[in-house]
């Protein structure tokens, strides 16, 4: 049973020290969120377990950690400065600010890449406002996403040649350095370069807890292939991993789908994109209305390579970058042929991959007494805590000392935590609720026997373990994290 809805992780998530509101004692900040104890070990155990996956387990991909504010003209001929824009509209009645092209009624019906007039359909009432359905909108005026700023303390405010950006998406940065990796690691086609970092974007309706901010973390995945590849199909191969990589991260296979994103939404850079959904919204009563976008896998050509080479050129001939210093072509040695190559780009957001965990790990379980318990049935890989330790009597320095290094003793093998900080009972409900494994409890007998309860999260079931056994027995428990290595594609 995951999480009926989002509201009920963002409770989870403040009372349990995941995740908190940020800049609370002054208001908040709208839609900007602050990861507590135990999210940023679950955003890093994400992130390890994706850098894992595919820079350690498979052989053909590198990993690249790239500036965040890059030179002005990266943006320019990415396309971003030109196009990486959204339509905004207002609604004279309830007077909200909202993306247009997320309205009903924008688009025309079918999939057409025909242009449209989206003015002529707001006028014409066709669209409407997604908070109270009237038609009663403005023109729609275009607002680029990027966030500005000004390099160098002398600079003025609007001095054109201080202007730079945060970087809306890692990738960028990864085609900027295609060169530099495949070069220095001796690299032929096929091979990726992945990359995890901070993104910004000026979202004009950021919302829905960690869904949606201006500030997020994306996991992303340059592959760059022979022209003459078969890139649909790669764009299916890749799908087909991620799906598989998010089940093993525990995520039901009932709440993923996909969806093809039609021609007329694709971003300036793709020939097509397919988008891996996640049930985020299981209360609407619409089926269609409880998916949003987890992350995407696009074909995105030759289309940045090409932009960013000093000598690539258009249909007339004329070079396409009269900046860059260096051609970010390809000279393949089989065949003695110089291209640029061609790119599959998988891209996951962390926050996004982070909540659908959350949701998908989120049960309630009723105990003996009728009382109803949460239990966050987290995949052991991503479990912030793996085993707590605790003592069944605080007030007995022989048990406290024993459980302590107990602690100690597992630390350097896996995350533990001692606890003493109530009874048995409130312990064991704490480390369900927050999802660890594994609960160590050091009773009486262990001072005698040698030996510890270890209590399962998910059965309430307890057997018992020598202390001298314990590191290997939990270890064995934990592994192999479900992610069976991919082969290359
Ligand atoms: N380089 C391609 C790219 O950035 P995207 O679909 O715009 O593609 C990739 O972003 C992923 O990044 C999304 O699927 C989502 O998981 C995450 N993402 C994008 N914008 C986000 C936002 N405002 N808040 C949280 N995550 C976001």
């Amino acid at each position: 049973m995951p999480a009926p809805n989002i509201d009920t992780i963002v409770s989870l998530a403040k009372r349990r020290g995941f995740v908190f509101p940020s800049s609370e004692i002054y208001g908040g900040l709208g839609s900007a969120w602050d990861y507590g104890p135990l999210g940023v070990e679950l955003c890093n155990n994400v992130k390890q377990s994706w850098w894992r996956w595919l820079v350690y387990d498979r052989d053909d991909i590198e990993g690249i950690d790239s500036s965040i504010i890059l030179n002005r003209l990266v943006w320019k001929y990415s396309g971003h400065e030109a196009t990486f824009h959204d339509p905004l509209v207002d609604c004279r009645e309830c007077k909200s600010r909202m993306r247009a092209d997320k309205l009903e009624g924008y688009f025309p019906e079918g999939n057409t890449q025909a242009a449209f007039d989206a003015n002529a359909r707001l006028r014409a009432g066709l669209v409407k406002c997604a908070n109270c359905g009237s038609t009663n909108l403005t023109d729609e005026r275009y607002f680029n996403m990027m966030f500005r700023t000004t390099l160098g303390a002398a600079a003025a405010e609007d001095d054109p040649s201080a202007l730079a950006y945060l970087r809306p998406e890692t990738a960028q940065g990864i085609f900027i350095n295609f060169l530099n990796v495949q070069t220095t690691m001796r690299r032929k086609i096929p091979f990726g370069i992945a990359q995890v970092g901070k993104s910004f974007r000026n979202e004009i309706t950021p919302g829905n807890f960690i869904l949606r901010t201006r500030e997020f973390e994306q996991m992303e995945m340059e592959y760059f292939v022979k022209p003459d590849e078969e890139h649909f199909k790669l764009v299916d191969e890749w799908v087909e991993l991620y799906v598989e990589w998010f089940k093993g991260l525990g995520i039901d296979a009932a709440n993923l789908k996909l969806h093809e994103v039609p021609e007329k939404e694709l971003a300036h850079y793709s020939k097509r994109t397919v988008d891996i959904m996640y049930r985020y919204f299981p209360e609407r009563p619409e089926e269609e209305r409880q998916w949003e976008e987890l992350m995407g896998i696009a074909y995105r050509t030759d289309f940045d390579l090409r932009s960013h080479s000093s000598k690539a050129t258009d249909a007339e001939g004329n070079r396409v970058n009269a900046d860059s210093t260096d051609d970010l072509s390809f000279f393949d040695e089989s065949t003695k042929q110089r291209f640029y190559p061609h790119v599959i780009e998988p891209a996951a957001g962390v926050n996004r991959t982070v909540l659908a965990v959350l949701m998908d790990a989120y049960s309630e379980k009723t105990n003996d007494k009728g009382e109803t318990r949460v239990i966050l049935k987290l995949s052991p890989q991503l479990a912030p805590i793996k085993a707590a330790i605790l003592p069944l009597a605080k007030n007995k320095p022989e048990i406290v000392g024993m459980a302590k290094a107990i602690k100690r003793a597992l630390q350097p093998v896996l995350r533990a935590v001692y606890d003493d900080t109530g009874g048995i009972g409130k312990l064991y409900a704490r480390q369900d609720e927050i999802g660890t494994p594994f609960c160590v409890t050091v009773d009486h007998q262990s001072l005698e026997d040698e030996a510890v309860t270890v209590r399962d999260r998910d059965t309430w079931e307890q057997e018992r373990v020598k202390v001298s056994d314990l590191a290997e027995h939990l270890q064995k428990r934990l592994k192999p994290y479900p992610v069976t290595p991919p082969e290359p594609v």
